[in-house]
């Protein structure tokens, strides 16, 4: 039954309500109607039967509403915006880029209630949504915030004070661990299992880091329930992977890119990110299970049932970025329910949902050991043979842009300089050309799929980097040197690989540091350098000593000419080996990059088979598009959404488009334009029998709250 023929259903049965009391339809719609949990469902699908707006009339879809959170403060700068929201009966739940909560009347984009977790304060972060729950008449939406776990009622948005200490819950404790200082911070929300509330969480990526236990609260209560180790403590399977104390130190294999959950069997799907230092582990010796690995809990009670590592003693910050996807499949006349994961990496793996067997065969192949001091690269890593990746993992000659020939030189003469022996090269201290590098194949957006034909969509992106992992040393002053030289000098080490040579950066992922003075007092600028900020690695153990120099560079202090009081001190030797270009494009003169398109694509594999069905670059740069060559692609961030109505909507391009793609045959049938870029999955609902569907826009520097924007058909064709 479509929704129109539903809505005529319900008029009969309530006697036609005044618009203004119908309902969303909730009550009676078919599984998948809704959108009601981070990514559509449990088993995190982004999949709805919807089809109102369908191939035939995709064409005609315009803005319904739009929805500004106005909430961000003067001068702030926010990241992407990335939330999928939900839908719970004529309610929309958001969360903004300034990590302030916000339900919102789903037919008008009207705001009915807000909470700002920070009270005022300044505050922000990335989230990607929130959760709900309810018991009768008990409905509640749990978020987190900062180190917090919130619970607030979903109809009213008041704290319920019942819930830990007067309404939250500090996630940096209980968390078995002695290590000071340590902090949890989610990116993406909890799953909810009966009244449990499931949630890892992302942790620093340096030395320092917490370890990224799995961990179950009471919804209604916020006590904790259950615990699951990532890094074992003694006694536990994994434990013998790690140094016999690595347990007490050892941090990172969180997970921060979200669960799924088999509700049929209570199972619940956590991948894992890798463990810390990301770029070095002389530390960590040994496999870290369970680092970089699916691992399934029995979601009662958090038991390890399987896992699979998929990559062994990490040491390129190959997390497992995104939840996997609950799936159905028909192999060699057996149906199977199956988990297919992806990864940065671009292999996509399926494994049987009970017993953790891969269903199309992994091999495991010798790697390349390190040449760095200390360190020991893990001798093999498990390879998928089936399905081919998504993204390229070599870059051969015939992959270099070639833009032109002085282009092609450069990238030639650049590549010759590097340690390059294919996919698990160690990083090293002459760089190492990672592809597809941290950024990609696929990421946080994970995939969508389409349970009516097996069909997995996922995104990509080819944006090879340079791991150049050096011991970093504190500087001794030199004669003679400024403290603004000084200042030039740090910053060319650890600064520039992102925020460019010129200070200019590399939007929208890195800020140019140019307008800093304007923008931000000194010690706030301390304050980022020393503790990080999304993806800026905190710089506390380089900053004693080059505190003066560095701010004297950012705010061009030049006066004053020689007395240098940085001290040379001995260090500890495992804990300054630093990726010193970490998560900075490999490009070439004038930032191009380095790699032939595409930089960017929306992939749909069938699972039955393991067989491509199509693959599409994804965004478009026109000026670097050769003449008659498809489009180049662009990274993109934020996943796609399958529709009952034969489409693939998708955002995530910083062309600021967004598109619907025919789910058969990849063509795309409509795109508009954004006010910025969907760095985000959208969501797609019912409601008064409308089909609307929503997607979160980044905003800049002018207007950096960014919003949320519904389409829908027009009223005259539906
Ligand atoms: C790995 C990439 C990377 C490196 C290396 C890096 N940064 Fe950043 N930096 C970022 C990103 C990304 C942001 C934006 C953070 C956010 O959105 O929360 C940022 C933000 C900042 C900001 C705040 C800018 C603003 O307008 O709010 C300052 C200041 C800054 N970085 C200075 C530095 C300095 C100084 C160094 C070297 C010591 C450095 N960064 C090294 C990636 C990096």
């Amino acid at each position: 039954m479509n929704s129109i023929s539903r809505r005529i259903l319900g008029c009969v049965v309530v006697g036609c309500l005044f618009a203004g009391v119908v309902s969303c339809d909730s009550g009676d719609e078919r599984e998948g109607d809704t959108w009601r949990v981070y990514k559509a469902d449990a088993a995190s699908s982004s999949y709805s039967s919807l089809a109102q707006i369908n191939k035939d009339n995709v064409g005609q879809l315009e803005i319904a509403w739009t929805f500004d959170p106005a909430d961000a403060l003067p001068g702030m700068r926010l990241g992407k915006y990335e939330c999928n929201p939900i839908i719970i009966d004529t309610l929309l739940y958001a969360t903004s880029a300034r990590r302030h909560v916000y339900a919102i009347d789903a037919r008008t984009g009207e705001k009915v209630w807000s909470f700002d977790p920070f009270q005022g304060e300044r505050g922000g972060g990335n989230c990607r949504g929130v959760t709900y729950w309810e018991s009768g008449s008990d409905k509640r939406i749990l978020f987190t915030a900062d180190h917090y776990l919130y619970a607030v009622n979903a109809l009213t948005g008041e704290a319920i004070a019942t819930f830990g200490e007067n309404g939250r819950v500090d996630l940096n404790k209980n968390l078995d661990t002695d290590k000071e200082g340590v902090w949890v911070i989610p990116t993406s929300p909890g799953i909810i299992w009966k009244d449990l509330f499931i949630i890892g969480g992302e942790v620093s990526e340096l030395y320092d880091a917490a370890p990224g236990h799995i961990r179950a609260y009471d919804v209604r209560t916020g006590e904790r329930k259950w615990i699951f180790h990532t890094i074992p403590h003694p006694g536990e399977e994994g434990y013998d992977t790690w140094p016999p104390d690595a347990w007490k130190y050892a941090g990172g294999a969180n997970n921060w890119g979200g669960m799924s959950l088999d509700e049929k069997r209570g199972i619940v799907y956590a991948p894992l990110g890798s463990p810390t230092y990301d770029f070095y582990g002389a530390d960590r010796k040994g496999q870290n299970l369970f680092g970089n690995s699916l691992v399934a809990l029995d979601a009662n009670t958090g038991k390890l049932l399987w896992y699979f590592q998929t990559v062994h003693h990490d040491l390129w910050d190959y997390d497992l970025p995104a939840p996997a996807n609950l799936v159905t499949i028909r192999r060699s006349g057996k149906t199977i329910d199956a988990v297919a994961l992806i990864s940065k990496t671009a292999f996509l793996y399926v494994f049987d949902r009970v017993t953790g067997e891969p269903v199309f065969p992994i091999e495991e192949r010798a790697v390349p050991p390190s040449r760095i001091p200390g360190e020991e690269a893990w001798p093999t890593q498990p390879f998928p043979l089936h399905p081919a990746p998504y993204a390229r993992q070599e870059m051969t000659e015939g992959e270099i842009n070639d833009l032109t020939p002085a282009f092609r030189d450069s990238i030639v003469h650049a590549l010759s300089s590097l340690r390059y022996e294919g996919l698990f090269t160690p990083p090293d201290p002459k760089g190492t050309l990672m592809l597809p590098g941290t950024r990609g194949g696929a990421e946080w957006g994970g995939a969508a799929y389409d349970p009516e034909s097996s069909v997995l969509y996922i995104n990509a992106n080819e944006s090879p980097e340079v791991a150049r992992v050096e011991r970093v040393r504190k500087s001794a002053p030199k004669d003679n040197q400024s403290t603004y030289e000084r200042g030039r000098a740090f910053y060319y080490q650890n600064c520039a690989s992102c925020h460019g040579p010129d200070r200019a950066g590399q939007e929208p992922l890195y800020p140019s540091l140019l307008g800093v003075p304007d923008r931000l007092s000194k010690a706030q600028v301390l304050t980022v350098i020393e503790n990080g900020s999304g993806r800026m690695p905190a710089f506390a153990p380089f900053l004693e000593g080059n505190r003066d120099a560095i701010i004297a560079f950012l705010f061009d202090i030049k006066t004053e000419s020689s007395p240098s009081n940085s001290i040379a001190v001995e260090e500890d030797t495992t804990t300054h080996y630093f990726n010193t270009t970490a998560y900075g494009h490999f490009s070439g003169p004038s930032r191009k990059p380095a790699i032939k398109p595409p930089w960017g694509t929306l992939n749909a594999i069938d699972l039955n088979t393991g067989e491509y069905l199509w693959r599409r670059p994804l965004g478009n740069y026109p000026d670097l598009q050769a003449p008659g060559a498809p489009e180049t692609g662009m990274e993109n961030w934020g996943g796609p959404m399958v529709t009952g109505g034969g489409l693939v909507f998708i955002a995530a391009t910083r062309d600021n488009k967004f598109r619907a793609f025919d789910k058969k045959t990849g063509d795309v049938l409509w795109e508009t334009e954004l006010p910025g870029p969907g760095y985000a999955t959208p969501a797609t609902y019912s409601c008064g029998g409308r089909q609307y569907v929503v997607i979160a826009v980044s905003g800049n520097r002018e207007d950096p709250s960014g919003k949320i924007i519904a389409f829908a058909l027009p009223e005259s064709i539906r």
